[in-house]
Parts: C-alpha cells; sequence; structure tokens
C-alpha cells in the first residue's frame, strides 16, 4: 500500500488544561505523530509498559495490541497508551492520566 492510502484521522487532545490538534495516520502511534506535530505529551518506554502516556479516549477508537499496561476491560472503558495506540478514527483524547488509570486499575487492593 502507498503511504497516500493510509487514512488520517484528526486527533483533539487535552493535556494540563491545553487543546492541540494535530494529523496522525492509521500507520502511526498518536504518540508519536503528536510528536512530529510538536505536541509534548508524558511518555517514557514507549513500549506499552509504563503506563505514563495513559490517556482517556473520549471520542473514538484505537488499536493498540500491545497496551500490555492496562487491563481488557479499562481498554474498553477508554484508557489507552498513546505511545501503542493507532489511530482508527478521527479522536478526543484526554492525556496525562497516568495516576487515574493507576487508580482503576490498582486502588482498590489500597484501601
Ligand atoms: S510510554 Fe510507557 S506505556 Fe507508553
Amino acid at each position: 500500500m502507498l503511504s497516500s492510502d493510509v487514512p488520517t484521522y484528526t486527533i483533539r487532545v487535552e493535556h494540563d488544561g491545553a487543546h492541540h490538534t494535530f494529523s496522525a495516520r492509521a500507520d502511526q502511534t498518536v504518540l508519536s505523530a503528536a510528536a512530529a506535530a510538536g505536541v509534548p505529551l508524558p511518555s517514557s518506554c514507549c513500549s506499552g509498559v509504563c503506563t505514563t502516556c495513559a490517556a482517556r479516549l473520549l471520542r473514538g477508537n484505537v488499536h493498540q495490541p500491545d497496551a500490555m499496561g492496562v487491563k481488557a476491560e479499562l481498554r474498553d472503558a477508554g484508557y489507552a497508551l498513546l505511545c501503542v495506540a493507532f489511530p482508527r478514527s478521527d479522536l478526543e483524547v484526554l492525556a496525562g492520566q497516568e495516576d487515574a488509570l493507576y487508580e482503576a486499575q490498582f486502588g482498590q487492593y489500597q484501601k
């Protein structure tokens, strides 16, 4: 497939109260598309493990088979790891959700 045949989506991200809009191809992670657009988002391992890049999808779908750091039911609830998330539609994303994801995954064990 020619790269021009790859669908491109519009990504809107809210992070620390700032709003950013950029494009991402279907074969590009949301995090790498953000970096290419000059949008700084949290990241560390860039391989789906550490959850530093955790985000919540407010609208849209991603393909994230390598998101090992997120339980399946939380992925279904909209959590995504942007370093391994490939867009499958236009997205609205709330970034900077590492603490919220941690609480959702492990909070019940700490009470
Ligand atoms: S940067 Fe580590 S899971 Fe995304």
